[in-house]
């Protein structure tokens, strides 16, 4: 008897349009296999579905506790970005404003189980990532997900990613209003709309229900829209430009107010601009942020309102306005107090972190912690159970990659913990310190550089060891890691963050995290941080010890940590690390060289000692420090408002740095800019020495930019601007002599 396939068992039960757009992705992958599509082509199609490539690490994974093998026979295997195109993969799937139904929960462990490792991981934008997934298995996977209402469509590439929102809208106590129903709209109207297939870039959108929590983040993202009631009527302050990435950018404010009418004929106008006027060629520079700055938001606001104009009509913008109440949610239990039950040992912290009062009398959201956003395919099953058990289909995830049970009622509070902690999922802390969040990094990614997760792993058991003794006034920090600087685990906006990148030292490329200090989580990501310079990432429980031990005993009075870094200045927090910088020589330390989570030597590959440039190695290295020196000096003089100072200074220690590479080659390089500029631009740029790996030329674009550019007014953001694109020019530059040693070597 033959087997039924999924498409056969699914046939008629999926929408047709989907169902057609998987069958010809099924199609491409048989072409691509046989060599009948272009890569390029090829590349897109997958990312457009969600399918991602990833790094194989040999088939192993860190996850949290161990390092795992996984079983995944495909050819010879073999870690860095140069995996085969067929090896296991990552496929994202897009849960738009986290929302999600037990039956959903269900398919996607089961899809866990049978075609990645058995791990559902939510990520730091509300959605799941299944790893490890065969390209073959893809077009089954997206059928089943159909099948309960859930799109892989446009997850990743260059296209509208998931739409997020606040995970307690609705039952918030202090929201303007539910949020659900517009950014659900929203998501839908926005998937595979033609007006948004024409990007340089991703365009990443966010609702939150008010401006002082931090649940939405709307100032990190491409457009974000914030509840607000005006005379009487509903609509949005309306954000433009966020983002984070390389260089962060705060959103800034387009409409203080936007009717509910309007937003969906706004943001498909905002994408017309985009995709129209937006960078295509250079993808460094080709989100909405940079359109913005180049533009100007005068002119950039009115070249959207002019095309808002001329928009034709669609009855869509507005048709849901008339079926907003389909959009409430409806409890399972009766509302009823937790009147005198005996409480299970653990109740009360869990329930002090983990048990939020819904602003409806008598229920509670509880969140359910997922130590590195995972949670097993068993455990997803389990937990969609307790939410028939215990609630509707009111379930969510959240950037904090956790997930949220809406609606339960205060009765059940006691008799649900107990359940929850025997599936493995009662552990205490959402939304505090050991609720440490992280980017995939080296594990799966192919761009980390430090293990984000591996770091994450240990900083969550090593805080969650001491969290009865941790002071309350850092009890509520944010930690958010991620694996390079492209800030997918969010850095930016935490209290302390931390972003993987690798010195040489002693003639060993060693794993090391900038620490990031001073982001504001509340406020919807109010401000970000700045860097503090790069600390070897062994030692980076050290430099919490040290930074929190310190504000726990010189805070003033009730001093938040942003106010309290603020008055001591970034210097005194520069100082306090300087002992944690060093590297012990591998003799002393081997430890030093072996990444956290890790079994091996950090990346093998860069593995080698530069003895026969030992001379040249000290003055790179001394000049690159300084420059380092220099760029934090530049920080300083834009924290106390000198902008122009700020910006030449952080152009200056791009141009040292720049020169300390040249004079590996020509020790005499004179002094003038430009003389620089030119050296650097024909023996590194044209040469390709200084590109790297995945973004070319951009980092050496940001010297030869800053360089030419006149600048008519240094504001306080043209400074910051240039002190980040600085920085990763630093970063860039110890790439780079990092590789010209090993190739010395
Ligand atoms: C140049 C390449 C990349 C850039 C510039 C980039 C940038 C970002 C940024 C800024 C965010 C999150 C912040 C936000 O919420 O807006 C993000 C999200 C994320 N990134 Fe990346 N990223 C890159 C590549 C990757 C890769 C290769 C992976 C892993 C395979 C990855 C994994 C993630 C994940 C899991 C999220 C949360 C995504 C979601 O649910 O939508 N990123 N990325
Ligand atoms: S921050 Fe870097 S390492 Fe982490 S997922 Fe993003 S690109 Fe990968």
């Amino acid at each position: 008897m033959s087997v039924q396939s999924w498409k056969e068992k699914l046939d008629g039960q999926l929408p047709e349009e989907l169902s057609a757009e998987v069958d010809t992705f099924e199609t491409q992958i048989e072409q691509k296999k046989s060599g009948q599509i272009d890569d390029r082509v090829f590349a897109e199609t997958r990312l457009r579905r969600g399918v991602y490539g990833q790094r194989y690490d040999n088939g192993q994974r860190f996850d949290g506790q161990i390092t795992k093998r996984l079983e995944y026979p495909c050819g010879e295997l073999f870690k860095g970005p140069d995996t085969y195109w067929d090896a296991p993969g990552m496929q994202r799937i897009k849960i738009p404003f986290g929302g999600l139904t037990a039956d959903q929960l269900d398919v996607m462990a089961d899809l866990a189980e049978e075609y990645a490792d058995d791990i559902l991981h939510i990520t730091t934008r509300q959605g799941v990532q299944l790893h490890f997934v065969h390209i073959e298995d893809t077009p089954d996977l997206m059928r089943r997900l159909a099948s309960v209402g859930i799109t892989t469509r446009e997850a990743c590439g260059n296209s509208i990613r998931n739409v997020t929102a606040c995970p307690i809208s609705g039952v918030c106590r202090t929201e303007t209003f539910d949020v659900t129903p517009y950014s659900k709209a929203l998501a839908t109207f926005m998937l595979g709309h033609p007006d948004c297939q024409d990007f340089g870039r991703k365009v990443k959108i966010a609702f939150s229900g008010c401006a002082h929590e931090a649940c939405g983040l709307t100032s990190m993202h491409d457009l974000g829209f914030i509840a607000k009631t005006q005379d009487g009527k509903v609509g949005f302050e309306f954000y433009v430009g966020g983002g984070l990435g390389a260089v962060p950018h705060q959103a800034k404010l387009f409409d203080d107010f936007l009717p509910a009418e309007e937003i969906l004929p706004m943001s498909q106008a905002v994408c017309r601009v985009f995709a129209r006027l937006g960078e295509k060629a250079n993808r460094a520079r080709a989100r909405v942020k940079f359109l913005l700055a180049k533009l100007g938001l005068e002119e950039f606001q009115r070249l959207v309102q002019e095309e808002r104009a001329i928009l034709p009509h669609d009855d869509a913008w507005t048709a849901y306005l008339d079926d907003l109440d389909s959009y409430k949610e409806e409890p399972l239990k009766i509302a009823a107090p937790l009147n005198g039950a005996a409480k299970p040992e653990g109740y009360d912290a869990w329930a002090s972190t983990n048990v939020y009062k819904q602003r409806q009398e008598g229920y509670v959201a509880v969140t359910v912690s997922l130590p590195l956003g995972d949670i097993t395919s068993d455990q997803t099953r389990a937990l969609a159970d307790l939410s028939r058990k215990y609630v509707k289909d009111t379930i969510r995830t959240t950037v904090e990659q956790n997930i949220i049970l809406r609606w339960v009622s205060e009765s059940d509070l006691t008799q649900l913990y107990g359940e929850l902690v025997a599936l493995g999922l009662g552990e205490p802390g959402a939304g505090t310190i050991v609720d440490v969040t992280t980017c995939p990094g080296t594990d799966t990614c192919k761009l980390g550089i430090s293990s984000s997760r591996g770091l994450a792993g240990e900083l969550r058991s090593q805080l969650a060891a001491q969290s009865m003794s941790l002071d309350e006034s850092i009890k509520n920090f944010r930690i958010k890691i991620s694996g390079c600087f492209n800030s997918c685990g969010q850095h930016h906006v935490a209290d302390l963050g931390f972003y993987g990148n690798s010195r040489r030292v002693n003639g060993y490329t060693v794993p090391h995290f900038q620490v990031v200090l001073g982001g504001q989580w509340t406020e919807n990501a109010g401000s970000y941080g700045l860097a503090m310079g790069a600390v070897p990432s062994k030692n980076i429980p050290a430099v919490i010890e040290c930074i929190t031990g310190n504000y726990v005993a010189n805070r003033q009075g009730d001093e938040s940590f942003q106010d309290y870094v603020k008055r001591i200045g970034k210097k005194e927090v520069k100082n306090m690390l300087t002992d944690l910088t060093s590297v012990p020589a591998h003799e002393e330390d081997a430890s030093y060289y072996v990444d956290w989570g890790e079994s091996r030597e950090f990346t093998v590959g860069d593995m080698g000692k530069g003895e026969c440039a030992g001379e040249v190695v000290t003055l790179v290295e001394f000049e690159l420090s300084g420059c380092e020196t220099e760029s934090f000096e530049a920080q300083l003089q834009l924290d106390e408002g000198n902008y122009e100072a700020a910006y030449k200074g952080a152009l200056s220690a791009m141009l040292h740095a720049a020169k300390a590479l040249i004079k590996t080659q020509w020790l005499d390089v004179p002094d003038a800019a430009d003389e620089i500029v030119k050296e650097f631009r024909e023996r590194f740029c044209d040469t390709e020495l200084f590109y790297n790996q995945f973004a070319g030329p951009k980092f050496a674009n940001y010297l030869f930019r800053v360089h030419e550019e006149e600048i008519s007014e240094y504001t306080q953001d043209v400074a910051h601007r240039v002190i980040e694109e600085g920085q990763l020019f630093i970063e860039q530059a110890y790439a780079c002599y990092g590789r010209m040693n090993v190739v010395n070597a």
